[in-house]
């Protein structure tokens, strides 16, 4: 049995808007019966372009319903340009978190919200990374995939590609490739990094300074908290002191401070400027 939290079970024993949208404005349609799990997500938009209901059926496990579930939640009152920011990690934070082998129902979750919007803009009812090669037959999963799944929860081995996406969790004949995937990711945030820093000019101005910041908080920090079901938004800055709020998981982290200390500020220091003071606003 897995250790689901309570907001699983109560998603999964009363799953929210259960069903189809007839008339629907987009559709997103992922997974298959045959790989074992099966997403499909209606939404309506109202008079302003927001998301004004949103339905879905799926055939999986309870992770499966409740990440759906809270999935049209999260989704509803949204633009399409801001539901389409609505990460894996959202998904499975509303939930209280999931078991890292269930982490792929919230990658299907957010992939059937992609799909949706793509249907509506007029691009078909398919993925993005649908693009890519097929890496893994046993599961439908391409490259482009499982290099946007890696980057995006920071993931460094193949067990974790498998429990985000299913790749390499059948006959197991495409870890290889899986694995040179990974190897691939990793690398080249390696070198954004010695980028980031080689760009770094003698003398900052505060505009340098705005996109630095940013840029070392969306490559070096953000990718890190995720992977630990937190988060982390730019407030403000006011001269050298940057302020930000934690989200997510580590906005309730006992370890709080010490992430803003040793991962936040001190990431802040090596990549931008070693003057900066980092502070934590809260809500
Ligand atoms: S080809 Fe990926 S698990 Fe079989």
């Amino acid at each position: 049995m897995w250790d689901y939290t309570d907001k699983v079970m109560d998603h999964f024993s009363n799953p929210r808007n259960v069903g189809r949208i007839e008339d629907y404005d987009g559709i997103g349609e992922v997974g298959s019966l045959a790989c074992g799990d099966a997403l499909t997500l209606t939404f309506k938009l109202d008079a302003k372009g927001c998301i004004a209901d949103a339905k879905f059926q799926t055939f999986g496990c309870a992770s499966a319903i409740a990440s759906s579930s809270v999935l049209t939640e999260i989704i509803k009152g949204m633009t399409l340009d801001e539901a389409q920011k609505v990460t894996n990690q959202q998904i499975a934070d509303r939930l209280g978190g999931l078991p890292e082998q269930k982490m792929h129902c919230s990658v299907m979750g957010q992939e059937a919200l992609e799909a949706a919007i793509a249907n509506y803009r007029g691009k078909g009812n398919t993925l993005p990374g649908k693009h890519g090669k097929v890496v893994c037959t046993c599961f439908g999963v391409t490259d482009e995939e499982i290099r946007k799944v890696v980057q995006e929860n920071a993931l460094t081995t193949v067990e974790q590609v498998t429990n985000f996406c299913k790749a390499g969790g059948g006959c197991g004949g495409c870890k290889e490739r899986i694995a040179e995937l990974v190897e691939e990711v990793v690398g080249q945030n390696k070198l954004k990094a010695s980028t980031l820093k080689a760009i770094r000019p003698a003398k900052l101005t505060n505009i340098h300074k705005i996109q630095l910041v940013q840029q070392t908080i969306n490559e070096q920090i953000r990718p890190a908290l995720r992977a630990d079901g937190g988060d982390i938004e730019l407030i403000d800055i006011e001269g050298d002191k940057v302020i930000v709020a934690l989200r997510g998981m580590c906005a309730q982290c006992k370890m709080a401070e010490f992430t803003m200390r040793d991962v936040v500020e001190a990431r802040l220091k090596e990549f931008v400027s070693d003057t900066l003071t980092v502070e934590e606003l809260k809500d």
